[in-house]
Order: structure tokens, then C-alpha cells, then sequence
């Protein structure tokens, strides 16, 4: 992401929630990442591309319960459900980390240790409006705001009292202001960091990184101990940001290699406070570097109206599979990357414009000039490419050498600028020049006359060899 290039890329999707079977937010994210570390793999880097399962939730537990699972049977159905999925759809991450492997948990264990040892975390009375569905404490303001409902699900915010741990979050509220001022690119895209910014402006309360098991709660006992003795178990969303560390922890101990820090902690909007504030400022506590980058996303809508379980209109992973057997997997990457919410604005998924990029982009597109030269390939060189013939081809305006090169070189760049639509434009764009030289050198033409076949030749072998590298 940083724009000087460096040996190391490492890129982490979120971890997923367990309590449910993945979907188009989960699939996007990750199809986005893969897509980075491929890049990166392509220009020579040393990729850590980790994605994975968050399981110590409240609500892993109970819905497990409610099927009459344990917690961990119910978690390790769904990360299993994760890894099949992520495997159909071909990701290439390199690790995939499950909050409930011990090379986890003996590690948070140690941060949470190291935080409580230097004082960063205390004990204290915590008073709240706690979002059930979300798992989290939303502040007086946000609860004032939304009439004291979840402003994700709208469910009614609980007002909860409890003895719990702090983790200092307002000490490091200076330093972190500072580092979002003197690193334009630390969130991504520009009006989530302007969000950010504003919202640390108004000030930064001590965070409660445990909570207390409620007795008969199928979740009491679920969740990693907090190694103080209280009882108390650590905040799901503590365990599960520090996944990013462990993993790099752990890969470093098997494979000798550091990865650290993440270039890109790749994000949906819904939890870039967590990612841009919180787990900055747990990294400072710790005395580790900071990411590169956290890129937030905006959020897939389907055919005009946001998903939800009520509307039972997720894009799940059946409806999925669904294109992609018809389509094919590639078109569900260009629909997805070229179409999706990558900015600070949210995308639809319509199935009508499904149709419409794969129809014009694709088949008529790249499609199309691809089935050309293939066809004429195979009608005048009996499907062998021809060998390009110098001084063949009076094509002043098509030097083929420069043209395809500016082009890797633009989509080099947009690639590691995280532009994934225009990579793909760029494509797009070098298969156009191909039509257009066509058009231009009317080789169909050329073709009647035998003595004139080297310059037939020369014109495909450049469009064979412009259409590779699109
Ligand atoms: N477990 C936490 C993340 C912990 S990371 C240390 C979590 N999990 S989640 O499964 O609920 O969501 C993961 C990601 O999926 C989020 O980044 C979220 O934004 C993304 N998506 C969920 N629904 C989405 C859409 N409709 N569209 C695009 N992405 C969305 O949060």
C-alpha cells in the first residue's frame, strides 16, 4: 500500500465471525485481498496473506447452544464452512488463523499479560449502553444519537454496570492523532480518515477489554481467561485484533521470517473504529510498529436494498456458486473488483448489471477481441502463433513494446494503490487497442493476398502477444 515498494507485503482480511456460514461481505474482503497478495506475489514480494475465524463471541455460544452444540462444535463447523468456501473460491491466503488454537490464545494471553504488567490495563467500575448484537459498548453520544438503539441492527441498547478491565485507551490519544496527521495514507479511503479524525478529536475514553461470565449463559466459560486471576474473560474484539500479531508471531517462529508490520489491514466500514483507533493504540502499548495502512470498504447492497437476515436476502454462498458455475469464477472476480464498494460509497449487486458488465466487458470486450485473433490464428497459421517479423508492418502508431508496457506499468500502479477497478479498466483498455489496430491493419484483408502473409503474421503475433499481457 505504502507507495515506495518493499520486499515484504503482508495483507489481513478481518477474521470472521463463527455464528454464521459466509457470505458476499465476507467472500468480497477476502477476493480483495487475494487479489493484492497475487499482485504482490507477480512483482517479486514476499506475501503474508492471513485470514481466519473469530470464535470467542457471546453468540458462537449461544447459537451452538441453541442447536445443542458446544461452542467450539458450532465453531468449528462454521470455520470449516470458511475454509471450504475460501478454498472454492480459490484464495491464496497463506495462513488461516482460528481464534481458538492454542497459538493464539497463548499469545494474547502473554500481550494482555504484558499490557496489565506495565499498567496499561487497570481494574475499574464500567457503566454502558452495550449493543447485544454487535458485542460492543457504544458511547453516550452514539446511544443519545440513535435512540438508544444499535446504530447497526436497531435493536435496543442495554444499560449495563460492571466491574471490568481498562485498557488506557486515552493516554494514547495524542500520539495517535499525530500519526493519522503525519501518515496521509494510514486510513484509507480519505473521508473514512476525516471520520475518524473527528471522532478522536471529540475524545478518547479507557476501553474495557473483559467481561464477566453470567451464570447459565451457554457463553460463561466460552472466551479466553484474563490472566489477572479476576475470573473475567478477554474481550472478544481484544483477542480477535491481536490475531494479526499472533499469526505473524507464529509464522515468524516456524519459517524464520518477519513479517511485520501488516501493509494493509483490509476492513468492512462497520469496523474501522476498532481497526484505526483501538488496535493502533493496543500496538503502541505494546511497543510494536504500526500497520502501513487500514482500508476501509464500504458495504455490497443487493439490488437496491441493504441485506439482512429479516429481508433473507443475503447474497449467501449458494447464490454464489450459483454465477459461478454459470459464469465462471474469473467473472465473478471482475464483477466483484470492478463493480464493488471499494470506495466510501456502497455497491449494488444487481443481477440486471451483472449481465451488463459481463456482457460488455467481458464478451463483447475482452471477450470478443480475444475470439477474433484466436479464429485467425487458427484460420490463416493453423492455430499456431506466428512469429512476429520485423519491418513486416509499417504500424508507426502501434509500437506494440511501448504500448504494452505503459499499460503493465499504469496497472502496476493502480495495483498498488489498491485501485482494483482500474486495473481491470487497464486491461480492458490494452484488448481495445488490439480492435483498434485490427481495424487499422485489416489483416482479414491483407490475408486474401498469400505474398502478404508476413505482414497477416506480424499484425496477430502482436495482438496474441498484447492480449497475454491484458
Ligand atoms: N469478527 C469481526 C472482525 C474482527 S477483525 C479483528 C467481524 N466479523 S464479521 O464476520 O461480522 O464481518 C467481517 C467483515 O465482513 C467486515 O469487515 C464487514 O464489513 C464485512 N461485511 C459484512 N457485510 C458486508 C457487506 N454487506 N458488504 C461488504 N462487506 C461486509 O466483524
Amino acid at each position: 500500500m505504502s507507495s515506495k515498494p518493499r520486499k515484504q507485503y503482508f495483507i489481513a482480511t478481518p477474521i470472521y465471525y463463527v455464528n454464521d456460514k459466509p457470505h458476499i461481505g465476507h467472500c468480497y474482503t477476502t477476493m480483495l485481498a487475494d487479489a493484492a497478495a497475487r499482485y504482490h506475489r507477480f512483482a517479486g514480494r514476499d506475501v503474508f496473506f492471513l485470514t481466519g475465524t473469530d470464535e470467542h463471541s457471546e453468540r458462537v455460544a449461544r447459537a451452538g447452544h441453541k442447536r445443542g452444540l458446544s461452542p467450539m462444535e458450532w465453531a468449528t463447523q462454521n470455520a470449516t464452512a470458511f475454509q471450504d468456501a475460501f478454498r472454492e473460491l480459490r484464495f491464496t491466503n497463506d495462513d488461516f488463523i482460528r481464534t481458538t488454537e492454542p497459538r493464539h490464545i497463548d499469545r494474547v494471553v502473554a500481550c494482555v499479560q504484558q499490557l496489565l504488567d506495565q499498567g496499561d490495563i487497570y481494574e475499574g467500575d464500567y457503566e454502558g449502553w452495550w449493543d447485544a448484537t454487535q458485542e460492543e459498548y457504544v458511547t453516550e453520544n452514539t446511544a443519545r444519537e440513535h435512540e438508544y438503539k444499535s446504530p447497526v441492527t436497531g435493536k435496543p441498547l442495554v444499560k449495563h454496570t460492571e466491574k471490568n478491565d481498562f485498557f488506557r485507551l486515552s493516554d494514547y490519544s495524542d500520539r495517535l492523532l499525530k500519526h493519522i496527521n503525519d501518515n496521509p495514507g494510514f486510513i484509507k479511503p480519505e473521508a473514512r480518515r476525516n471520520e475518524v479524525l473527528g471522532r478522536i478529536k471529540q475524545g478518547l475514553q479507557d476501553v474495557p477489554v473483559s467481561r464477566a461470565d453470567t451464570p447459565g449463559d451457554p457463553a460463561a466459560g466460552w472466551g479466553i481467561p484474563m490472566p489477572n486471576g479476576s475470573g473475567r474473560r478477554i474481550y472478544v474484539w481484544i483477542d480477535a485484533l491481536l490475531n494479526y500479531y499472533t499469526a505473524n508471531e507464529d509464522r515468524k517462529e516456524r519459517t524464520g521470517v518477519d513479517h511485520w508490520p501488516p501493509s494493509v489491514n483490509l476492513v468492512g466500514k462497520d469496523i474501522l473504529w476498532f481497526h484505526a483507533v483501538i488496535w493502533p493504540c493496543l500496538l503502541m502499548a505494546l511497543d510494536k510498529p504500526l500497520p502501513d495502512c487500514v482500508y476501509a470498504h464500504s458495504y455490497w447492497i443487493r439490488e437496491g436494498r441493504k441485506m439482512s437476515k429479516s429481508l433473507g436476502n443475503f447474497l449467501d454462498l449458494p447464490t454464489l456458486r450459483g454465477y459461478i458455475k454459470r459464469y465462471g469464477l474469473d467473472a465473478m472476480r471482475w464483477y466483484l473488483l470492478t463493480q464493488g464498494p471499494l470506495g466510501a460509497t456502497d455497491a449494488d449487486f444487481a443481477h440486471s448489471k451483472f449481465i451488463e458488465v459481463y456482457n460488455a466487458h467481458l464478451a463483447n470486450g475482452i471477450g470478443n477481441a480475444f475470439s477474433r485473433v484466436s479464429n485467425m490464428i487458427g484460420k490463416y497459421f493453423e492455430g499456431n502463433i506466428p512469429a512476429p517479423c520485423d519491418g513486416a508492418l509499417n504500424s508507426e502508431d502501434f509500437d506494440w513494446p511501448e504500448i504494452s508496457s505503459q499499460h503493465v506499468k499504469m496497472a502496476c500502479d493502480a495495483a498498488r494503490a489498491f485501485d482494483f477497478p482500474n486495473v481491470f479498466h487497464i486491461g480492458s483498455t490494452l484488448s481495445r487497442t488490439v480492435d483498434g489496430f485490427i481495424h487499422k491493419t485489416e489483416p482479414f484483408k491483407l490475408a486474401k493476398d498469400p505474398s502478404r502473409l508476413n505482414e497477416v503474421g506480424d499484425i496477430l503475433y502482436h495482438c496474441a502477444e498484447a492480449l497475454r499481457i491484458a
